[in-house]
């Protein structure tokens, strides 16, 4: 039986020179790495209580709403800036260049829900420090933080290092 890494495609000098693009398209279109994916990124859930996930726009999406589904807890989308109808509370954060603001919609969370935050990778783990302070803002909890893969080399578990992360497959470089 293949390991989930090795449905993973690596492409070099994407989308720039030096840089390895560790693309999740290659596990998806597999009925088994797909499978494989999503179990082992619940597996880390299960010891954990707690009541919605959270997953930002858009492969974030890809793994945490079947997440939600079979744990049977509701989804809530962070998207990019503009996309969502009603009140929100946004944040703007600084991406490798330039930066981006996301929102959610400010009912999403209530106060005292205890949130999981799953995507598909941490580089520099800014995106889900934003969306933890989005979290806090509206009075929510983060209690665990999913990852399906992490470029330890980045160092961006320092910046969750207040929060309980786990990432199912792990590279030492960038
Ligand atoms: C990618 C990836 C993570 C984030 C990780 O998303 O899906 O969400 O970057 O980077 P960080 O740890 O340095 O914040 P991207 O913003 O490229 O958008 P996408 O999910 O829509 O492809
Ligand atoms: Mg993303």
């Amino acid at each position: 039986m293949k390991k989930l890494e090795e449905y993973v495609r690596s492409i070099p000098d994407f989308p720039e020179k030096g840089i390895i693009f560790r693309d999740v398209t290659s596990i998806l279109q597999d009925k088994d790495g797909l499978h494989m994916a999503i179990d082992q990124m619940q597996e880390k859930l299960e010891d954990i209580d707690f009541d919605v996930v959270l997953g930002p726009e858009s492969r974030g999406f890809i793994f945490g709403v079947p997440i939600a589904y079979n744990l049977n807890k509701p989804f809530v989308p962070v998207r990019k800036k503009g996309k969502l109808p009603c009140e929100t509370v946004e944040i703007e954060y600084d991406l490798e260049y330039g930066s981006a603001v996301i929102e959610i919609h400010k009912d999403a969370i209530k106060p005292g829900q205890r949130v999981v935050i799953i995507d598909d990778l941490i580089a520099t783990g800014g995106t889900i420090e934003a969306i933890t302070k989005l979290v806090k803002q509206l009075g929510g909890e983060v209690v665990k933080i999913v990852f399906l893969m992490e470029l330890a080399g980045l160092k961006g578990r320092e910046k969750l290092r207040d929060f309980d992360v786990a990432s199912v497959i792990c590279y030492e470089g960038k």
